[in-house]
């Protein structure tokens, strides 16, 4: 089962540039919210040269005054997180920028030296983030970083410090192509992440053109592994339970070459860059012509080969491009390149056409059970068959010795699974631990809360029953006033009606 959806296409149109700013109104205009996904490209010259495209979405970056402006954070916040979820869900997924150079690929994927983040490190937060909060659910994430360059038709591991050497592209029955020993790195933090990335950056080879001094005509691929391995759900709040299942996934992170002419970077007559020039264009152009075939199957049903095996770029890209993949493509334009940018407007009407379909990769793990006796024995075993080596022939030694390696890989992915396990029996220890901890400061400071409340509650009711007895005495001192006054009074009258005579008579 798997899931059949096009490839997703956004344009993406950067602002004008110190240099260009004599020229200021964009030729690319993105009408705001109802025209949602609508890219108009203007010609300056020739009404008739007006174009309309209908992509999933137009991200407008050319004026930030502009309420639908959009920058690096809130284009990530409108296309990243869902690319998380997938990945966590055990897709695999891909992200390609294209476009000419200096129209913003790198900008959009890594962000720039001042402090605009990039797609690519938000992602990695996210991630980060994701994997940490499934340690709760029981659920181990591992997350691999590897970084390449296709350059010249090589591949070649931005990770890798040794001596030159060639890296093979091979391909897996399953997974599909992969670059064979490729340096892969644990990320555990963002710190990590950032210290490949570095020296990733800093191994790519660039060289300047006329157009952009740090353009590069290399083709960077940065992958994303994860494996995330499921434990039982018991009821045991403080043992993880044995492992039931894995997923496993990647993302792959792609900043093209630039797909300008030849011509336009003016490297005409010089050999080396020429060379490498047609070269790239030799990757871009296989994948042109890979994605015409592909988009072509999906409109009406053809027998044609994609010629994936054409270049290292497209082979590489094989499952992302054609198989079990969720692939994005964001085409990058700049607002004053007419020519250009109806080039890529083309290229991306064709790729909204291709569908991938992707599946989740979940293997339901049969219980490796290991039997001691047995591996025990291999010790004799190897011995004996050492003996014999002398006497048998070769092809039954190699029968043997497969069989052997198959009991060592055997015992080996069982010792493998228990690491995993008691590694992850701690990780999931101290996030308890950790949560406990919480709680109980949390109780901590709801006691103190609660203390302060009867301390200012006992000082109320002291009050309200001073309050009280103050009433009450003030009550008699009133009813004592009235009392005098009333006495007061009939003392009054009696002596006015008092008459002394009447004492003696
Ligand atoms: N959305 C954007 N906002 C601001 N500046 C951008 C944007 N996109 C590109 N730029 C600037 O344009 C220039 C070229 O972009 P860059 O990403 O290097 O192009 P590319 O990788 O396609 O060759 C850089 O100076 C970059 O900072
Ligand atoms: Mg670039």
């Amino acid at each position: 089962m798997g899931d059949d959806k096009n490839i997703g296409v956004m344009v993406r149109v950067r602002p004008l540039l110190a240099r260009e700013k004599s020229d200021s109104s964009s030729l690319i205009e993105m009408p705001p919210q109802a025209d949602k996904g609508k890219v108009i490209l203007k010609s300056r010259t020739d009404k008739k040269g007006d174009k309309e495209f209908i992509f999933d979405e137009a991200i407008w970056s050319f004026d930030e005054k502009d309420d639908h402006y959009m920058d690096n954070t809130s284009f990530y916040a409108k296309s990243g997180p869902e690319l998380v979820d997938h990945f966590f869900q055990g897709y695999n997924v891909c992200l390609l920028a294209y476009g000419q150079t200096g129209s913003g690929k790198t900008f959009t994927m890594m962000g720039d030296d001042n402090n605009a983040e990039g797609f690519i490190p938000m992602l990695v937060e996210d991630i980060l983030n994701y994997k940490t909060r499934l340690v709760s659910d029981k659920i181990n994430c591992e997350l691999k970083f590897s970084y390449m360059e296709v350059y010249n038709e090589n591949v070649r591991d931005l990770l890798y410090d040794g001596k030159d050497k060639k890296w093979r592209v091979r391909e897996h029955p399953d997974t599909g192509p992969y670059v064979e020993g490729l340096k892969e790195f644990d990320i555990e933090s963002f710190k990590d992440f950032q210290k490949y990335l570095k020296i990733g950056n800093r191994n790519r080879s660039t060289a300047s053109t006329m157009m952009n001094d740090k353009s590069s005509r290399s083709h960077a691929i940065i992958n994303l592994y994860l494996k995330q391995t499921k434990f039982h759900k018991n009821d045991d709040d403080l043992e993880i339970g044995k492992i039931d299942s894995e997923i496993i996934s990647n993302i792959k992170l792609v900043d093209l070459a630039g797909s300008e002419r030849l011509s336009k970077t003016q490297i005409y007559g010089q050999q080396d860059r020429m060379k490498e020039g047609s070269l790239i264009n030799k990757s871009l152009m296989v994948l042109g012509r890979c994605i015409n075939v592909l988009s072509r199957k999906t409109t009406n049903n053809t027998n044609e080969m994609i010629p994936y095996r054409d270049s290292i770029l497209t082979y590489i890209l094989k499952e992302n491009l054609g198989g079990n993949s969720k692939t994005v493509m964001i085409f990058c334009v700049a607002p004053l390149d007419y020519e250009e940018t109806l080039q890529t407007l083309n290229y991306a009407t064709r790729v909204k056409h291709i569908k991938t379909r992707a599946k989740q990769n979940q293997i339901k793990l049969s219980n490796i059970r290991m039997d001691w006796d047995e591996a025990h024995k291999n010790d004799s075993i190897v011995e004996s068959l050492k003996e014999e080596i002398e006497v048998l022939n070769e092809k039954l030694t190699q029968y043997e010795v497969s069989n052997e390696t198959e009991k060592l890989s055997k015992m080996i992915s069982f010792l493998e699974k228990q690491l995993t396990e008691s590694k992850f029996q701690n990780k999931y220890l101290s996030s308890k631990i950790k949560e406990m901890e919480y709680e109980k400061q949390e109780l901590q400071d709801h006691n103190r809360y609660i203390n302060s409340l009867l301390r200012d509650n006992l000082n109320k009711e002291v009050d309200l029953k001073l309050q009280h007895q103050n009433q009450l005495v003030e009550n008699q001192l009133n009813l004592l006033e009235k009392q005098i006054i009333l006495n007061q009074q009939d003392l009054e009258v009696f002596l006015n009606d008092f008459s002394p005579t009447s004492v003696y008579t």
